[in-house]
């Protein structure tokens, strides 16, 4: 029996899960580690803890499972999209990576501007210049750190550098390039015009491959310090997105997916290419050979949860660790005791900065409608539903672009909560689906890595096979119409923030 290993190095931690050949869990294991903010928008990592993570949690996979590592076949990396790694020489990280919730670079986006101009930025990379894109990340290292800059001989993508470490090669493939504003991403190659404007050496960059292609296989070193055999084969793997897009099966025209991670996401497949001349969606190159994806991103979904959680939910922590169960369920109690609009109050998710719909680095969180009758509930339900408005905000978009979802599944670890769950559905008014299994960017590596390994003829194939569809979940009336119009509200006090914002930001 062949296995496949999917590792997602996520900005909360590294989980690794070995499937059998059905897509079955058969060992799965998390690490965490830490974000750094050493100022106000700021957010950096630091790649060891990254690869301790993937070796801490790939050993544990490896024997738990029993498995014989000659037996997994191939192996898919999944990761974090934009943040910018950089290695010296001889293989060296030189600075911590610089991630992609960083919002640090506003004026190397309009450099960028500049240099290349609007219009063809957003031809070439399909996007406009975003301070959470690599591109803006590695001027801002050449401008304020030149000698780290000019020691740099290797710039890699976080998941490409766990593929470095496993096989010692410098690769990288379409869907994650996607996102360092330096691929040509309707041509799927990097781009000669936006690198010689910039001014950044291609010789830089890793190789581009498509997703389920071979790119290697585990080095002697990587086997010896994670378990694994040399025969595993290492495909490209894919972003964080273009992954889970596998994982839920969105890989055809009309299906789509919503995730909440640490960040949100509203993604939707097509087949043809497909750009928001206004740059509010991204349009990225997808794990599906010669295919694009459009999708918007909330910067501060699961974080907007886990900041409320970690600032007001001291006593439900550690209740829940008394208890023996998950904090979040407590919160999500804490939650359901509120009614729909939190008691008239609602809530901003701009905690680090925004993308969709506002491309604003400078905006800010906000709770809207305080009152002394608030409890801790209003705050946390205020924030739930917040983040539901700002994903359908990007729902909307799409929709305006002509790409229409008429399949719209959940995922991320923020879709495990049932209270979740029925609120995106009444917020966005219309059904959603879950599928059976919850890993979805893990197991859409996995899959990418079967298809690399020739146990499948392509990826649609590939997902008729493995991914389940569970239930659908319906709106309920009379919240979805609630929802209507508090969503109108909502969406009327970004505008009558942003220049309160600005001011904020030069305080
Ligand atoms: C996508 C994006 C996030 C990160 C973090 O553009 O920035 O989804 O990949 O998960």
């Amino acid at each position: 029996m062949k296995y496949l290993l999917g590792i997602d190095l996520g900005t909360s931690g590294t989980r690794t899960v070995l499937f059998d050949p059905d897509g079955k869990v058969v060992a799965a294991k998390t690490a965490e580690y830490p974000l750094y903010q050493p100022h106000n928008g700021w957010a950096e990592q630091e790649p060891e803890d990254w690869w301790q993570a993937a070796v801490d949690t790939i050993g544990h996979v490896v024997r738990e499972s029993g498995v014989d590592p000659r037996d997994i076949a191939a192996l898919g990396i999944s990761g974090q999209m934009h943040g910018l790694v950089m290695l010296d020489g001889r293989g060296e990280p030189l600075r911590r990576c610089i991630i992609w919730a960083d919002q640090r670079t506003g004026e190397e986006c309009a450099d960028i501007t500049k240099a290349v101009g609007a219009k063809r930025l957003i031809e070439i990379t399909a996007n406009p210049a975003l301070t959470g894109f690599t591109a803006s990340k590695i001027m801002w290292v050449k401008k304020h750190e030149p000698e780290v800059y000019g020691r740099c001989a290797h710039i890699l993508l976080p998941k490409d550098y766990l593929r470095y470490k496993l096989t010692g090669d410098f690769a990288t493939e379409v869907s994650d390039a996607s996102g360092m504003q330096l691929l040509d991403v309707p041509g799927r190659r990097w781009s000669d015009e936006v690198l010689g404007k910039l001014g950044i050496e291609r010789g830089l960059l890793a190789r581009v491959y498509e997703s389920p292609e071979v790119t290697g296989h585990v080095s002697e070193k990587a086997a010896k310090a994670t378990g694994l055999s040399e025969s595993t084969l290492v495909v490209g793997g894919a972003g964080d997105n273009a992954a889970a897009a596998v994982g839920t099966g969105t890989v055809e025209d009309g299906k789509a997916f919503t995730t909440v991670g640490t960040s949100g996401v509203v993604f939707a497949h097509t087949d043809k290419l497909a750009i928001d001349p206004r740059g509010r969606v991204h349009t990225f190159c997808c794990a599906v050979p010669g295919a694009w994806h459009v999708m918007g991103v909330v910067q501060s979904a699961g974080l907007s949860k886990r900041w409320i959680r970690d600032t007001c939910c001291e006593k439900e922590i550690a209740e829940a660790e008394k208890l023996g169960v998950d904090a979040y369920d407590l919160v999500d109690a804490l939650a359901q005791d509120s009614p729909p609009g939190a008691n008239r109050l609602i809530y901003l998710p701009y905690l680090m900065g925004e993308r969709t719909p506002h491309l604003d680095p400078d905006c800010r969180g906000v709770f809207f409608g305080l009152s002394a009758m608030h409890k801790k509930g209003d705050l946390i339900r205020a924030v739930m539903e917040g983040v539901s408005y700002s994903l359908k905000d990007s729902l909307d978009i799409l929709e305006g672009m002509g790409v229409v979802p008429s399949d719209m599944l959940l995922t991320g670890g923020g879709a495990k909560s049932p209270f979740w769950r029925q609120l995106l559905s009444d917020v966005f008014g219309s059904p959603v689906k879950t599928i059976k299994s919850a890993e979805g960017p893990a197991l859409g590596v996995a899959i990418l890595a079967g298809v690399g390994a020739g146990l499948y003829k392509s990826v649609p194939e590939a997902c008729r096979k493995l991914v389940k569809e569970e239930r659908v979940l319906s709106p309920d009336p009379e919240k979805a119409a609630y929802y209507k119009k508090g969503h109108r509200l909502y969406r009327a006090l970004y505008p009558a923030l942003k220049d309160a914002f600005k001011e904020l930001a030069r305080l």
